[in-house]
């Protein structure tokens, strides 16, 4: 199966070249692998949380959607979206919020240093903390556990709020007695370059020692590549590149033949002014068709408008069935099934009943051919399988139906009926169920038996 990897970009400020290499980079990477879901998004609401300005926040999510379609994300491949634009995340944040302690909220580091902060100056301990800041684990847990995301790749500062929504997560499970949540794992990029700023301390905004990416074109970046402070040796002697800003943003961009070629240079005594000429040369070789398909992207707003409504209409199909089966967990459910689930209690979408599990009944078709159907619990048929050839095949995947989980399947409308699919094949069909209204309830029905099925098995 596809692992899964989501992660958010708070759509505040414009990316420098350390969040290029850092992060959009290996992310944009990391997209490409055929063994990867990336769910990728721009962290909009988060991004309310840091900035009251409407037009900045507007432009930003914006500038940074540009930013990650010119570094390479391609919408077909990977599921790009705004997080504004999924109304199950706020959902599922409340349905999140009333299962969270507020003491792990208390802890957060954020919200923490924040309160440190006032009481350090003798202020009331959450002057001008907003709900908002506090329950930002909360939400950022909503954008995780919302698509059952396996990895969360992210920077070290992120680490406690992927523990936070792994203990969300496992409360909920806990409370409401299935496995709805998958516990995501954090993911830590060791190997990739955390790069140095003009000053040699970590690129960063706070520290104002920023090369922009993109903001400013060519001359930005090459005024700002001429500001990197470097040692006082004059041309001719030679330089050490061991603690050297410039040379480490120059490894970043550069294959390891060219940075030995490049090292070698300074310690011939290639000059400061030269070789802070070359490295910009090396960085706008990459850079230069990016910036020109970021500013194409930039004059054709609507154009990234429809990608992004595309990507969130992908990611919704995730999580409007995963919310209706949350809805119907908590009690949320809707008044049209009560009379006839009282009338015929088979067809009420019943809790997970662990005591009878659901069962497989195979059988052989007239032409030889190996079959089974899975009932649930109460006796009801679920699912008809394929046929094979091969009795073994049948097998194997009855085995993967027995621990597949609810969460994982993917079961799909195909006229009447649904279909549930595995590795991309349609393997089994389910009953017939012309209106919409039932086919949904069919489809809580099957996921609550393959949730049973699956925790049956540990
Ligand atoms: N808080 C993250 C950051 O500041 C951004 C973010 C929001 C995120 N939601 C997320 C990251 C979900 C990973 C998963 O970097």
């Amino acid at each position: 199966m596809r692992t899964r990897v989501l992660t958010g970009i708070t759509t505040t400020g414009t990316p420098h070249l350390g969040n290029y290499a850092g992060a959009i980079r290996p992310a944009v990477q990391a997209s490409k692998d055929p063994n990867v879901d990336a769910f990728y998004f721009m962290a909009d609401y988060h991004a309310l949380i840091k900035a009251d300005d409407a037009d900045r926040v507007a432009a930003s999510r914006m500038k940074i959607t540009a930013t990650w379609l010119a570094a390479g994300l391609d919408p077909n491949t990977a599921t790009i979206y705004r997080q504004s634009d999924i109304p199950e995340v706020p959902e599922l944040m409340w349905l999140l919020t009333c299962v969270t302690a507020k003491g792990l909220l208390n802890r957060a580091h954020a919200y923490k240093a924040a309160v440190d902060r006032n009481v350090e100056q003798q202020e009331d301990p959450d002057a001008g903390v907003t709900a908002g800041l506090y329950m930002y684990p909360v939400l950022m847990a909503a954008d995780i556990l919302a698509f059952n995301a396996n990895k969360v790749p992210v920077g070290r500062d992120q680490i406690q709020h992927i523990e936070m929504a792994r203990d969300i997560a496992q409360r909920f499970n806990h409370v409401y007695g299935s496995d709805f949540f998958v516990l995501p794992e954090v993911h830590i990029e060791e190997q990739v370059a955390t790069l140095p700023g003009l000053d040699g301390r970590k690129m960063s905004k706070s520290y104002d020692n920023m090369i922009p990416l993109f903001d400013g074109g060519s001359k930005a970046m090459r005024e700002q590549i001429m500001k990197i402070v470097t040692d006082s040796r004059a041309p001719g002697e030679p330089k050490d590149t061991t603690d050297s800003a410039l040379f480490t943003i120059f490894e970043a961009f550069a294959s390891p033949a060219e940075s030995t070629a490049f090292a070698d240079a300074l310690h011939g005594g290639l000059g400061w002014g030269e070789a802070k000429q070359v490295l910009f040369e090396r960085i706008e070789a990459q850079v230069a068709p990016m910036r020109e398909h970021y500013e194409s992207l930039m004059s054709r707003p609507d154009d990234m408008e429809d990608i992004l409504l595309a990507g969130a209409a992908k990611a919704r199909a995730i999580a409007v069935p995963l919310l209706e089966r949350l809805r119907e967990a908590v009690g949320l459910r809707t008044f049209r099934n009560t009379a006839q689930s009282i009338a015929e209690p088979a067809a009420a979408a019943a809790p997970v009943s662990k005591a009878k599990p659901p069962r497989f009944a195979s059988f052989r078709e007239d032409d030889g051919s190996f079959r089974f159907r899975l009932f649930g619990a109460d006796g009801e048929e679920l699912l008809l399988s394929a046929s094979f050839a091969d009795p073994k095949a049948a097998g194997k995947l009855r085995q993967t139906l027995s621990t597949l989980g609810g969460a994982h399947a993917v079961i799909e409308s195909q006229g009447d009926h649904v279909a549930l699919r595995v590795h991309g094949e349609v393997v089994a069909n389910g009953a017939s169920h012309p209106d919409e209204v039932s086919r949904a309830a069919f489809v809580l029905r099957l996921r609550t038996a393959l949730d049973a099925l699956a925790a049956a098995q540990d």
